[in-house]
This record gives structure tokens, sequence and C-alpha cells, in this order.
């Protein structure tokens, strides 16, 4: 955070998300109040903040602009988003402007190319190197992650028809609720500390043997795979292979008939996430259990069946929960470390004041997806051209 006035000035604006259940927003007003201080301008789009309960008023009191969509957009030096824009959104950017969210360039390359072709930089949170230490104020990736891990214990909880804690009462004891989290990166150790202080009896899974000491850290007991080990670079997990994949779901349905709440979270970067629930599985748990999925997507989860955003109710009495975007129901506090994050990484982008590209500078090359009218990401090389092929005519 600079402590003296900026050099530069910057219009700095946030708008409203468009996409489907998605109530956080890019800019809170304490991340408002601290670049105004800094000099800058920023511009709110009417109503950006309300579904994550923060009021246009309080970003007016922080020193913020409260104006159109159109004017913060046609205005703004840097726009901060949470999700990929939509299209009218890309068509309504101009040369020389500043995206920053996380934008999931390998998924949308068509929306990198027109970015590209619109000369605007675009700077995605999901290709940051989280392991920088002088990155981690900037990993929106973790902080999202931590916010889901936590609110899916406390959906478990509230979706679970027994005590999680074991209760000795009058009336009786209740036994504790048995809870495996599939998944042991940030969403998932935060799933297991928020289970486990509600009194759950709680495992962690993982195929990175690393994770071992995080999960048994938190009081949990550690299971793995004998199948596979799935360590890859950067810390990440590999992708198993299909044989792999199909021995681990069979190894893991004989521990897993064992649980009353599974929550997964297991993923692989640029890959559809592994099945590790599978129907047989569902069909073979108890009536009453509950599967959260944080991997739910459109398409498919860590669970068979289940989609993002749907809660279904299996003819065998399973709860199963699609939860691919659960920081967002934690809309204020998941905005507000948000927040925080982009200020980190503008400041890094621009620390002057001035949006300046450094070639040389680790987070620069890997999070700039586009710059200069350049596709210049190194990371997505099926993707997006290399820059030499990618110069917009
Ligand atoms: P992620 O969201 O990519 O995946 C979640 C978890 O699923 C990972 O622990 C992964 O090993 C696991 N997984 C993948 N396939 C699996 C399978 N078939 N079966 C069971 N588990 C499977 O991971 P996330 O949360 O982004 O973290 C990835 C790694 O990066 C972790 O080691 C994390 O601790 C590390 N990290 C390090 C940071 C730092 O050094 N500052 C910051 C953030 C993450």
């Amino acid at each position: 955070m600079p402590s003296t006035t900026a050099e530069r000035v910057l219009t700095v604006g946030v708008v409203r998300e468009t996409a489907p259940r998605e109530r956080r927003v890019a800019l809170d007003p304490e991340v408002t109040k601290r670049l105004v201080a800094s000099g800058h301008t920023v511009l709110v789009e009417r109503g950006a903040g309300e579904a994550a309960s923060l009021p246009d008023a309080a970003y007016g009191l922080a020193g913020a602009c409260v104006v159109s969509r159109a004017e913060v957009v046609a205005t703004c030096d840097v726009l901060a988003v949470v999700r990929p824009p939509d299209a009218a959104l890309v068509a309504s950017l101009r040369a020389g402007q500043l995206l920053i969210g996380v934008l999931e360039p390998l998924l949308n390359v068509s929306m990198v190319r027109d970015l590209a072709a619109r000369q605007v930089t675009a700077a995605s949170f999901d290709l940051l190197p989280r392991t920088l230490s002088r990155a981690q104020a900037m990993d929106a990736g973790s902080s999202q992650a931590s916010a889901a891990g936590y609110r899916a214990g406390i959906v478990a909880a509230a979706s679970f028809d027994r005590y999680f804690p074991m209760m000795i009462t009058a009336s009786g004891t209740a036994a504790p609720a048995k809870v495996i989290v599939l998944g042991a990166g940030v969403a998932g150790l935060q799933a297991i500390g928020t289970v486990k202080r509600l009194g759950a009896v709680v495992t962690g899974y993982d195929v990175r043997p690393a994770s071992r000491a995080e999960v048994e850290s938190l009081g949990a007991t550690f299971l793995t795979s004998s199948v596979a080990e799935g360590a890859a670079a950067g810390g990440y997990a590999r992708a198993l292979t299909a044989e792999e994949a199909v021995s681990q779901q069979d190894e893991l349905a004989r521990h897993l008939v064992t649980y009353d709440v599974i929550i997964t979270t297991a993923k692989v970067p640029g890959r559809t996430p592994p099945l590790l629930v599978t129907a047989a599985t569902l069909a073979a748990l108890r009536p009453g259990s509950v599967c959260i999925d944080l991997a739910a997507t459109d398409q498919r989860g860590n669970v068979a069946g289940s989609v993002d955003g749907q809660h279904v109710v299996t003819s065998g009495g399973v709860v199963v929960i699609g939860a691919g975007n659960l920081a967002s129901d934690l809309a204020t506090s998941s905005s507000h470390m948000y927040a925080r994050n982009v200020l980190a990484l503008l400041l890094s982008l621009a620390p002057a004041g001035v949006v300046t590209i450094d070639p040389d500078d680790e987070v620069h090359t890997a999070v700039v997806v586009c710059h200069d009218g350049l596709a210049t990401h190194v990371g997505t090389p099926q993707a997006v051209p290399s820059p030499t092929e990618s110069r917009v005519p």
C-alpha cells in the first residue's frame, strides 16, 4: 500500500457482476478509500456491491463516484471484475485499459483474442505464481478458495439432519458426525478446520503426499490413495490416468460408505475435475448423508451427477449439493479479500500510477494474458498463439 500520493492518477472502475448467482464485487469501500487516499479516482457502477451487502452509500463515503455502468467502462483506466467479462462488456472496452479479474483464459480463448484485438491489457488471477511469497497478497485463488472451504463446512452442517458434535444430554447421547474432505488444498483444509471446530470427526484425503502434514496439523486423520501418487509441478495434483482413476474410485468407495458427510474439492489445473464419488458410491451411502461438491461445474464435478448451483436428493435419500461458487455465498467477506488482492496486483502492475508490464517480472509475465494487441500468455500455447503469431492486425 503506498503511503504517499501516487505519482500519476488512475481512474479505477468496478462494475456489477452479471454471471448467474454471482454476488461478489471486485472492489469494496475499504480498498476504495485506500485508492482515493493515494490520489486515484474510483468509479463504481450503481448497485455494484448491493448483492454483497455493500451499498452505494458506503462507496460514496469512501470517496468513490457512483455512476452508470457505461460511464464506469468509458472513463476508467483500470477495470476490476470478479468473473470473466461478458461479450457486451468486452465490446465496450477500449485500447490501453487494464482489466483485472479471474478471467479463466484457458476456458475463454476467444475472449482473450477479443481483448487483445481491442488493445486491452488483461491480467488474470488464476495464472498467478502462487508460491512466490511476494505474490501472496495478490492470491485471489487462495482467498476465494478459503472462503468457499469455510462456507462448505457451514453448508454441510446445516444440510445434515443430525448433530455434528458428540452430544451427551439427559435425553441420550448423539455420536459425532463423520466427515471426509476429498482434496486437501486451500479449500479442503479450510473445510477440514471448519467442520472440526463444529465438532465432527474429520478425515482429509488427497493424492499429494505433501498434504498429509497439513491435514494432520488440523487434528484430522489423513487418508491417501494406494493407487497413485498424484503430485505435479507447482504443488498441484497431476491428472491420474484413466486406469488409475477407476482404481482410485473403487478403493475410495470402500471408505466413503462409512462417512456421513463428504465434501469434495479436488481439482487439477486446466482439466475437468476427477470423478471421486461415483453413482454406485452415492447409491451405497446411508439416507441423510450429505455430499457437497466444490468442484462442481456446469458439466461435471467430483460427485456423479452434481451440477453447479443444484441441490438434489437422490432416490436413496442422499443430499447432493453442487457448490462450485461457494465464495459467492460468503459475498461480503469474499469481496473484502478479493478487493485487497486486486489492490495488491494493481500496485504491482501500476506502481507509480502508470500501467507498466515488465517482461522480466515473474508476476507480470504470468498474469498478463494480453497486452499491446498481443495475446502474451506463455502458459497457454495451444489456446493462444505465441506473441509473434498473435499480433492483431
Ligand atoms: P486445487 O484447487 O488445484 O485442488 C484441490 C486439491 O485437490 C489439491 O490438494 C489436489 O492435490 C487435490 N486433488 C486433485 N486431484 C485429486 C484426486 N484425483 N484425488 C484426490 N485429491 C485430488 O488446489 P489448491 O487449493 O489451489 O492448492 C494447490 C497447491 O498449491 C496446494 O499444495 C497448496 O497448498 C498450494 N498453494 C501454495 C501456496 C503458497 O505457497 N503460497 C498458495 C496457494 C496454494
